[in-house]
């Protein structure tokens, strides 16, 4: 991302992922390395670079949130899993790789996720943290459920299916997206915010930005299908259209859709005003997914 505490933390976020793959159990032998597969195929680790930033903009430790950042990505790589399954996307390549279900077989692949998915609760269960309450971790990871199931990503994915089905109206499109998308990187911003101790006017700004930051990386992502390449993005381009998928470029059209997707960024970086980051971490990572080609 060319900037040094953004690339540092990469970093840490890498290597605490791989450090948790590092306890093999052999008997599960392919779920391991079904898991293992995706999870370190690489990708971009915005969510849990989220959770990090938004702690150290507030003044918390990245130390304290780098054990809760990798819930993030555990549960965004399952839904990643299924997301490119025959029966969803059909999808054959993802992180530059062929997808899960291509190396392990479709059962596997399912299983994988499902163990991503368990994973991810218990990573918010048992990570260190000086002093979060059980009670503050409770609301946490009730949060997190919230952002992944029947209301959140997983809604927000049966929307996606359904709106392939028939035309859906601008307010739709945006819930579904605030959904299947959004909804984790909402979560991601108050995770760190929740781990950094915010008060109430910080966790009110860092909601706001995360709700515009959310709508944006899935509008970004649906311009990207239309104008990027499989090389650039590690995943084929042109799905959408191909698959009738509701997108806003295909509502919209590309130029309202990119004036649409830079009205978000100046939603995200006005609220960003609000919560007095103590650095430009947020605000890198803003413009970064505005201006991403992968
Ligand atoms: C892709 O997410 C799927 C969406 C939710 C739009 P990312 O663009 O964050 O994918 P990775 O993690 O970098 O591979
Ligand atoms: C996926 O949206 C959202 C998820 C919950 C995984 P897409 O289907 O547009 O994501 P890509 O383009 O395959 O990464
Ligand atoms: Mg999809
Ligand atoms: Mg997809
Ligand atoms: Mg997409």
């Amino acid at each position: 991302m060319n900037h040094t505490a953004i690339d540092a933390m990469v970093d840490r976020v890498d290597d605490a992922l791989l450090e948790y793959f590092r306890d093999k159990d052999h008997t599960c032998h392919p779920l391991d390395r079904a898991m293992e597969y995706s999870v370190l195929a690489g990708g971009k680790r915005m969510r849990p670079l989220l959770v990090l930033a938004t702690c150290q903009e507030l003044g918390g430790s990245l130390e304290d949130a780098l054990p809760f950042s990798i819930a993030l990505e555990f549960l965004h790589t399952y839904s990643l899993i299924h997301d490119d399954l025959p029966m969803m996307d059909n999808d054959d390549l993802r992180r530059g790789k062929p997808t899960n279900h291509k190396v392990f077989g479709e059962a596997n692949a399912i299983l994988a996720g499902d163990a991503l998915h368990t994973e991810a609760f218990k990573v918010l269960a048992h990570a260190p943290h000086p002093n979060l309450t059980d009670a503050a971790r409770i609301k946490i990871i009730e949060e997190f459920a919230n952002a992944c199931g029947r209301r959140g990503m997983v809604a927000g994915q049966v929307m996606d299916m359904e709106g392939s089905r028939r035309d859906l109206d601008l307010a739709t499109l945006q819930l579904l997206h605030e959904r299947k998308t959004g909804a984790l990187i909402l979560f991601s911003v108050r995770l760190g915010a929740y781990l950094a101790g915010a008060n109430e006017a910080q966790m009110k700004a860092v909601t706001k930005f995360g709700r515009a930051l959310g709508l944006l990386f899935q509008v970004v992502d649906d311009l990207l299908d239309i104008e990027g390449d499989a090389a650039q993005l590690g995943k084929t381009a042109g799905k959408d259209l191909d698959q009738n998928k509701a997108t806003f470029p295909k509502l919209l059209g590309v130029v309202e859709a990119r004036n649409f997707a830079d009205g978000l960024l100046s939603d995200a970086l006005e609220a960003l005003t609000l919560c007095a980051p103590k650095e430009k971490l947020l605000e890198t990572l803003a413009m970064f997914v505005r201006n991403r080609e992968h």
